[in-house]
């Protein structure tokens, strides 16, 4: 009998009190990616961004310890600091009243305010918990998602053999951000397939030929997770020449090849070779999804200025691949729009993609 799945509902991807629920049911559960730690590498240095509607502000103590707060002031709700990263001096001060808060959260000024009046102990900053992960950063929004370790290790695509590729050591070449219209599941479906890459991504499949089968699985007979590039090619550009050098540590065979992995709910860690690719999609209503596209790669090669003509075309090729992943999520949601559609079915190679919302609905389910 065949073996096949059904995906899940169609409402589930379009309606608004679906994803409200989300934030509470999936974000608020599980760790989530927050972009890279170079951000916050210098004491006094931050990073403000909003995870599925939750602003956050990650900082860096003087005293070199990482923290993580819920980014909206104790007084009136005021939102803290604008999204981005920047540095503070010694405290986050809040743009409406002025009140201070140390970058251990602890609120240390309320001009005008006397210290009687209200009680300061009882009003410092919602701290959460973050990890940090080979140069990533992990937060736990809701407080509740678990030891960091066992998260790392609950997933199917077993992200600890990303370790041997020291993605600690990597900087961030460059980013590229856009706003998918589609819906944050829509997009991870979309990662963890390859049956749309022969009709969808012809230069990807030109370069990496075993995706024709649309199997990444069938075409893993190395049993290593990795996919080799076609033959004579040197890296995923349109040539397939690069004057950039594999990432230092790699094998001659894992510099010629590209591995892949998903993180839950909202994290993808690809390497390429000559570089590796953060993605953290960040959600923002039911049908828009903001996707940040992080390049990595070793310090000294973003610092040679002889390799950025090298990098440019690196950069291209991706970028022509994550727009043609965005096409095809966007009229995924469309086309789910429909009243026709109420949920669709995966064959055997859409497997990662049940095994995905399986862990979704367990989440869900164990939250109402
Ligand atoms: S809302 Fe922040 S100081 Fe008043
Ligand atoms: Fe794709």
């Amino acid at each position: 009998m065949a073996t096949s799945y059904q995906t899940l509902p169609a409402e589930l991807y379009r309606s608004h009190e679906v994803y409200e629920r989300e934030i509470d049911t999936v974000f608020r559960r599980s760790w989530a990616c927050a972009g890279r730690a170079e951000y916050v590498a210098e004491p006094g240095a931050y990073h403000a961004t909003d995870v599925a509607g939750q602003n956050i502000v990650i900082v860096r103590d003087h005293d070199g310890t990482l923290r993580a707060f819920h980014n909206v002031c104790r007084h009136r709700g005021a939102l803290l600091c604008d999204a981005g990263t920047g540095t503070l001096k010694r405290a986050i001060k809040c743009p409406y009243h002025a009140w201070a808060y140390g970058l251990d959260g602890k609120l240390i000024g309320t001009p005008n305010v006397r210290p009687d009046e209200i009680d300061r102990s009882q009003y410092g900053l919602h701290g959460l918990p973050i990890a940090e992960w080979e140069g990533t950063l992990f937060v736990d929004i809701g407080g509740n998602a678990g030891p960091f370790d066992d998260y790392i290790a609950s997933h199917d695509d077993d992200p600890l053999y990303l370790t041997r590729f020291n993605l600690g050591d990597l900087r961030i070449a460059r980013t590229t951000t856009r706003d998918v219209q589609a819906n944050w599941k829509i997009v991870v479906e979309n990662y963890r397939e390859c049956l749309h890459c022969p009709t969808v991504h012809p230069e990807l499949v030109d370069m990496i030929p075993a995706y024709r089968s649309g199997s990444v699985q069938e075409a893993d007979p190395r049993g290593d997770y990795g996919v080799g590039i076609k033959p004579g090619a040197a890296a995923l550009t349109l040539s397939g020449a690069t004057t950039v050098p594999p990432l230092p540590g790699l094998s001659e065979e894992e510099g010629l090849s590209v591995y892949g992995s998903y993180l839950f709910p909202n994290c993808m860690i690809d390497i390429n070779g000559t570089y590796a690719n953060l993605t953290t999609l960040l959600p923002r209503s039911e049908h828009s999804t903001i996707v940040v596209t992080d390049y990595l790669l070793p310090p000294d090669v973003i610092a040679d200025p002889a390799l950025a003509t090298g990098l440019d075309a690196l950069v291209e090729f991706m970028e022509i691949v994550i727009d043609q992943d965005t096409v095809v999520a966007e009229r995924t949601q469309q086309g789910i729009g429909s009243r026709a559609f109420d949920r669709g079915v995966y064959p055997e190679k859409d497997a990662a993609l049940h095994a995905f919302n399986e862990r979704y609905r367990q989440l869900v389910a164990g939250a109402e």
